[in-house]
């Protein structure tokens, strides 16, 4: 166990390097096993907790997945074999669930577990499950795990009830290897389908349409394995922007796609943040105390859900007051933390209603989920005096060297190992410490 621990009030200056996308990652390391010719060969690809949870689930299936002296990541699908995916990688990660798109597409046959409820609530696969059955797969529930067989999933025309970027991606690959036509319909635009929808088809895959509503994927009997760099991750960006923002920083931000964050960059341009935008750079200079903003979160080209809870921490010190409500999940389990460091919120429903006050003080906080960990983080860089952040490998799941990064840019920030004390068990005195 770890703590991070943040002393606040250092404006941040200086230039950060953004990763590739998590995101993106995640379906395209899935995706590279579809391949049964040659190898994927896969550049900027995340060192983050995810990444590691979904290579570890693919080795268990058989597949050759591993990293090399320059950081590429290697994935060799011809050796997948196995299509049962063990419960406790799969329990980790929402994303998992993409296995069950390439072991039916490779294999005719998967038994995935089920995903259960998280920190950001409710979260089914039911879409998902029913695209498989569409596409002519046998789907049974038993035991928490979905299991599906077919002989080859057949090309189908499927309506996505509400855009789903989970459903997306997994129909996706599962269609590439389909026979005949699959027609998404009310599909996700997200920039990290797009990126899938671009490598699967520099692997021979059939795609059209992707970053509309409406994705067309003809099936290919097979695809190959071929190199590829992954899109820089927009919501790491954004929560280094916000970060920049709240300490009143001046902040370069390397290796970003300006497009990818147009939402997040009007709104803080809204909240009295300059930012001036290069081809794969952005700088952001906060000089004054924030305006509030209103802003709810959307799909693609939507304000991203993923950066509700950084533009919350950035609003708490903000000059007046701020309403951001949030359409996608279930993700306002966190703000009793900012309250614990003087922030004035009421949530009701799915809408927060931040107050913004001159000053947050720092606390002992708990990181309930990856992006609320991003939210304290930012909180705790403005906030007077020290906030020790508690819960730290749940911000490893999906940001890479997150507080190297931070000190780069001037921040107080260190990891420390938290001293769990003594197993009272195991005590032989009392005055045992
Ligand atoms: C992905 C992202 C996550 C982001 C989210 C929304 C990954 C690995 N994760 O999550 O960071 O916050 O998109 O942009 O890419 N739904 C159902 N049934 C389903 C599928 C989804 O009801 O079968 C609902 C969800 O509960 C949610 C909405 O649809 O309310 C959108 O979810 P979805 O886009 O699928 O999110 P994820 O793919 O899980």
């Amino acid at each position: 166990m770890a703590r991070l621990i943040i002393e606040g009030g250092r404006p941040l200056q200086g230039t950060v390097n953004i990763s590739g996308a998590k995101n993106s990652a995640l379906a395209i390391i899935v995706a590279a096993a579809l391949a049964t010719e040659g190898e994927c060969v896969l550049e900027n690809v995340p060192r983050v907790g995810d990444v590691g949870t979904i290579c570890l689930i693919l080795r268990s299936l058989g597949v050759e997945v591993w990293f090399d002296k320059e950081g590429l990541l290697h994935v060799n699908g011809r050796t997948l074999s196995r299509y049962q995916a063990p419960y406790h990688l799969v329990r980790k990660m929402r994303a998992s669930f993409y296995t069950a798109g390439l072991l039916l597409a490779r294999l005719g046959r998967a038994e995935v577990p089920l995903p259960g409820g998280c920190a950001i609530g409710s979260r089914p696969v039911d879409y998902h499950i029913r695209g498989f059955s569409q596409m002519g797969a046998e789907v049974t529930i038993e035991h928490g795990f979905m299991k599906a067989a077919c002989e080859r999933l057949k090309g189908t025309h499927f309506y996505i009830n509400r855009s789903s970027v989970g459903t997306t991606v997994n129909l996706m690959i599962a269609a590439s290897l389909s026979e005949g036509v699959t027609v998404l319909e009310n599909a996700a635009k997200e920039p990290e389908v797009v990126d899938l929808a671009i490598f699967l088809n520099g692997m021979g895959a059939k795609i059209r349409g992707a970053g509309t509503d409406v994705i067309r994927i003809e099936g290919v009997p097979s695809l190959r394995g071929i190199e590829y760099s992954i899109i820089p991750d927009r919501i790491e960006a954004g929560t280094f922007m916000c970060a920049a923002a709240i300490t009143g920083g001046d902040v370069t931000l390397k290796n970003v796609v300006p497009e990818h964050l147009r939402a997040p960059i009007l709104k803080l341009e809204e909240a009295g943040v300059t930012i001036e935008k290069g081809a794969t750079e952005l700088r952001v200079i906060a000089s004054d105390r924030l305006l509030p903003i209103e802003v709810e979160t959307t799909p693609y080209p939507g304000f991203p859900t993923d950066l509700q809870q950084p533009f919350v921490a950035c609003m708490t010190v903000a000059d007046g007051t701020s309403v951001i409500r949030e359409t996608i999940f279930d993700r306002f389990r966190y703000v009793d933390e900012l309250r614990r460091m003087g922030a004035d919120i009421k949530t009701e429903r799915e809408t927060a209603i931040i107050r913004g006050v001159p000053k947050l003080t720092g606390a002992p906080v708990e990181i309930t989920d990856l992006r609320a960990g991003a939210a304290l983080a930012i909180a705790a860089l403005a906030a007077e005096g020290t906030t020790e952040l508690y819960g730290i490998e749940i911000l490893d799941r999906g940001y890479e060297g997150f507080e190297d990064k931070l000190r780069a840019l001037g921040a107080a920030a260190k990891r420390e190992e938290t001293i769990e004390g003594i197993d009272i068990f195991a005590a032989e005195s009392p005055l045992q410490a």
